[in-house]
């Protein structure tokens, strides 16, 4: 075994540690709308569910170029955000939305993405996305002294693809997300074998 102590790391090392050993993560694509109008589009794959009721989900926006991330800020003006799940096919535009743009610019535009207006907030939804979660902001918790700051909303609405869903039962399909799972660095990886255990009683 080999033992690093953090005191030894800098944050960029410790990402680098952390990114590589959190696998797979899945990935938020988060829209949000400026105050001016400006659309922006990001993957987070610091992200995770935090409450089941009322439905709650979370990601994690570290600082860019001393400041907050468009996501970020877009997010503390207007207090929503659309939680959107790519699937594999999406991987080349979900990587590209990644690329630093300044605010002004819209990811979104840039990339062609059709969009669908949202039902409760005014962030536009990424069409083709199988998964969509209109979020009202709730609370943003700053962690380290890094600039880490997890923001976290409040599901308004779940929107899904037919074959994704069975609405009488509410089971998902997965696989028919295909969703897109993140690995450290630039490695992506897609659902591999699936194993089937016992239900707990
Ligand atoms: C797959 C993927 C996952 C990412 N996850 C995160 C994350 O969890 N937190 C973060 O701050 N940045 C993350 N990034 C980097 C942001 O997407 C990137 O900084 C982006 O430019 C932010 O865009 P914005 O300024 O429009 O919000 C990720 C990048 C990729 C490609």
């Amino acid at each position: 075994m080999q033992t690093i102590l953090p005191e030894s790391l800098d944050a960029k090392q410790a990402y680098k540690l952390l990114t590589g050993v959190i696998v797979p993560r899945p990935i938020a694509w988060v829209s949000t709308i400026s105050t001016d109008g400006v659309t922006n589009l990001a993957p987070f794959s610091y992200f995770t569910s935090v409450s089941n009721k009322p439905p709650m989900v979370g990601i994690n926006i570290g600082q860019e170029y001393g400041g907050r991330k468009d996501t970020a800020r877009n997010i503390l003006e207007t207090q929503e955000f659309v939680v959107n799940v790519a699937a594999w096919q999406q991987l080349e535009d979900l990587h590209a939305s990644a690329d630093h743009h300044p605010p002004d610019t819209s990811e979104i535009e840039l990339l062609g993405l059709a969009t669908q207006v949202s039902t409760h907030i005014k962030a536009p939804r990424i069409a083709q996305a199988p998964v969509q979660m209109e979020c009202r902001f709730c609370q943003m918790i700053p962690f380290g002294t890094g600039g880490s700051e997890f923001y976290v909303g409040e599901v308004v609405a779940f929107h899904f693809r037919d074959d994704v869903i069975d609405t009488e039962t509410l089971r998902i399909n997965s696989l028919a997300i295909e969703p897109i799972c993140r690995l450290g660095g630039p490695f992506y990886a897609a659902l591999g074998e699936v194993a089937k255990m016992r239900s707990r009683s």
